[in-house]
């Protein structure tokens, strides 16, 4: 596999990364310590197509392909989580979704404003008794007559508090298992709506995670995404999808831990000399060097396999489980490097420690990645076609105006 940058890729990465560093970290260091959402940055993303960065031209996207998605995930949560979880969220659980199994109506309504950044989209499945466990979510959707009513709760969702649509998961057909759940476009005001936030994070501080409330919620039949009964495979290939900017997005954080602690071995002496010059220190660096390098080859490999439009649930499992838990064991070992300093937040690497131990557990815990992985490989799971796949880049569709 060929895993060469393209012109326009490095371009992107160039333009992104000096937003990340000029204006994202100054504002996150701003926000994170007073828990608020950096609202300011969105006008700024969106202008600059990172909120539509892997969709077409003519549904209001950036035109890029699905590496360009991994680019973006990784140089933005360098910085911090919270901007990448907002791009992972309203472009790889919301917008994707629609885009691969919404009809021309429901692209034009809700894909085109989200892919430009005027409106801001989540994504509500998890809930306060069915986290790993998709198939046991008990929100309900009962059709009367050109109506959905949904009711249920939804937790820990990213978003929930800031976004206007929201793909929210409940079953149509309670007695059918994972087979009974469906998919709704849910918009900010719909009647029996509500959404708070969570307080009380370990990290993220500066993400937005709350929850949503539905009370026979009214939502028009023609919100149903896909078919009654698809929600399952609506949910899990939109995993596919946001797990790749999680695991991306977890390079860009090892990468700024490792770029810290090999300015710091350098500055930093003790016993007359610089730390760099000791072995114990430079083995740690060595493991943040190895980690970074393999968690490039993996998301590399995954943007690879989406861009030709196969099935990456394997791969993307495994950049996933592996990415998150080297993120956290590199700012871990950075913090270690920087001694009381990283212990502060006067680096980087404690908001880092933090919020890479959400990602260990979202969008999939490192045990789920390791049954998937398992289960692969016994072959007790295989991916079957889907009736609508993601649909493999094609520059010329994607960049046309219509
Ligand atoms: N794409 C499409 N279809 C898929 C699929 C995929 N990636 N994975 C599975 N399917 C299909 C299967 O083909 C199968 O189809 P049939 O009904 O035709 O047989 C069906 O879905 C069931 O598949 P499995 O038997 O493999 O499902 P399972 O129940 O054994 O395992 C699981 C599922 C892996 C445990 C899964 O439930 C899982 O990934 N759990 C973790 C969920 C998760 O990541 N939650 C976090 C959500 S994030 C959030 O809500 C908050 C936020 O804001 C970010």
């Amino acid at each position: 596999m060929d895993f060469t940058l393209s012109e326009e890729h490095l371009m992107l990465r160039k333009v992104v990364r000096e937003f990340a560093a000029k204006d994202v970290l100054p504002t996150i260091k701003a926000c994170e310590p007073r828990h608020e959402f950096p609202r300011e940055l969105l006008p700024k993303m969106a202008e600059m197509g990172l909120l539509g960065v892997c969709l077409p031209v003519r549904y209001g996207g950036a035109g890029f392909d699905y590496i360009a998605l991994g680019i973006v995930s990784e140089a933005m949560e360098w910085a911090d989580s919270s901007v990448r979880e907002t791009i992972a969220v309203h472009v790889g659980l919301n917008s994707l979704p629609i885009f691969q199994w919404g009809n021309e109506a429901q692209k034009q309504k809700y894909l085109v404003p989200q892919a430009k950044g005027t409106k801001l989209a989540c994504f509500g499945l998890t809930e306060p008794g069915a986290g790993s466990d998709v198939a046991a979510l008990n929100s309900r959707a009962k059709r009367v007559g050109d109506k959905y009513l949904l009711s249920g709760e939804k937790m820990w969702i990213t978003l929930a508090d800031e976004a206007d649509h929201m793909l929210v998961f409940a079953k149509t057909d309670p007695a059918a298992g994972h087979r009974g759940i469906s998919a709704f476009i849910v918009e900010r005001g719909f009647p029996g709506l509500t959404t708070g936030t969570i307080e009380g994070k370990l990290g993220v501080w500066a993400g937005n995670t709350g929850w949503i409330s539905m009370d026979n919620c009214e939502v028009p039949a023609e919100n149903l995404l896909g078919k009654e009964g698809e929600g399952f495979k609506i949910a899990m290939s939109a995993l596919d999808n946001a797990r790749f900017t999680v695991a991306a997005g977890a390079v860009g954080i090892i990468r700024s831990c490792l770029e810290a602690s090999v300015a710091y071995a350098h500055q930093r002496e003790t016993f007359g000399k610089p730390i760099a010059q000791h072995q114990l220190v430079q083995q740690l660096i060595a493991q943040m060097v190895q980690r970074h390098e393999i968690g490039q080859l993996l998301v590399n490999k995954v943007g690879r396999l989406k861009n030709r439009g196969a099935r990456n649930t394997r791969e993307t499992s495994l950049a996933k489980w592996y990415c998150t838990e080297a993120a956290f064991q590199s700012a871990s070992d950075a913090i270690q490097i920087h001694g009381a300093y990283g212990y502060s937040n006067e680096y980087n690497m404690e908001r880092h420690l933090r919020n890479s131990k959400g990602a260990v557990i979202y969008e999939g815990t490192s045990q789920i990645h390791q049954l998937v992985q398992a289960q692969y490989a016994l072959g007790f799971k295989t991916d079957k076609p889907m009736r609508c796949e993601l649909p493999a880049y094609d520059p010329d569709y994607w960049q046309a105006e219509a």
